[in-house]
């Protein structure tokens, strides 16, 4: 059994997670990532290619941790994606596909690890939602629906694996995950000045997965800029 504390952080081929796995590396995690792209990003990390959207894809992750790692202290539930399509045109596949990624990958994960997570003697787990969970564009059903559902799962976890295992929620606003060219009123209309980076979301992660956030469980935490406080009636 590694002797260092071993996080698991899904969709952290790019992004939130590959931010986040960067950081935790840093403070001495051993980091293990699992992401469906084949490219292996350069970074210290275990890389294992995965759908956590698919049972076996999940159960051998997670017998892969068992025999090589041996101990799981912290899991991060960020893998997600968005189909933005009129409810007309939205496939009952692809609406089954976002929830199987965004939500249904959480109920898989904590399924198969939960021993592990409990061995750990401190488990903490992380799930990514969005502040779509509370508010929405048009045509993004299917997402809006993922994340207020792992919200919610969020809440029922922590309730059940506690006090072994502390469960909580970030949810993250727009997040430059894209490097694309943002304008000046991009930044503006936030009231913090500026669109969020991944560091920004990595440091919430890091607080919510060590011994310093030992009170908190069950908890959301919006990390938008205070874009959802914002009142945006139109004067
Ligand atoms: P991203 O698209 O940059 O990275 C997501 C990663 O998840 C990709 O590497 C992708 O290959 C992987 N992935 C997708 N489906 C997978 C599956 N079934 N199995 C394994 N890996 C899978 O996304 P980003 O922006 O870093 O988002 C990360 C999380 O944060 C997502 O859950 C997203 O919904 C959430 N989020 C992001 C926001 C943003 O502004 N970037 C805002 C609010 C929430």
């Amino acid at each position: 059994m590694l002797d260092r504390r071993v996080v698991l952080i899904t969709g952290a081929a790019h992004g939130i997670g590959l931010a986040a796995a960067e950081r935790l590396a840093r403070d001495g995690y051993h980091v293990v990532i699992a992401d469906r792209a084949p490219e292996v990003p350069s970074t210290s990390a275990r890389y294992v290619q995965a759908d956590v959207s698919d049972e076996a894809s999940v159960q051998s992750l997670i017998y892969g941790i068992r025999q090589e790692e041996g101990r799981l202290d912290g899991l991060v539930c960020n893998a997600g994606f968005m189909i933005r399509k009129p409810i007309a045109e939205l496939s009952l596949a692809e609406w089954s596909s976002v929830l199987a990624t965004n939500l249904t990958s959480t109920f898989l994960l904590v399924k198969a690890a939960e021993d592990l997570l409990r061995g750990a003697g401190g488990g903490s787990v992380v799930t990514v939602a969005s502040t779509r969970a509370h508010q929405s564009e048009p045509n993004t059903e299917s997402y809006a629906a993922s994340k207020g559902g792992l919200l919610a799962l969020t809440h029922a976890l922590a309730i059940s694996l506690g006090p072994a295992i502390r469960v909580n929620c970030v949810s993250p606003g727009w997040i430059d995950t894209k490097a694309e060219h943002l304008r000046d009123e991009d930044h503006a209309q936030h009231p913090v000045g500026r669109v969020g980076r991944p560091d920004d979301t990595a440091s919430l992660i890091a607080w919510l997965l060590g011994p310093e956030s030992g009170f908190v469980t069950g908890a959301e935490f919006v990390i938008d800029g205070g874009m959802t406080r914002k009142m945006i009636y139109a004067e």
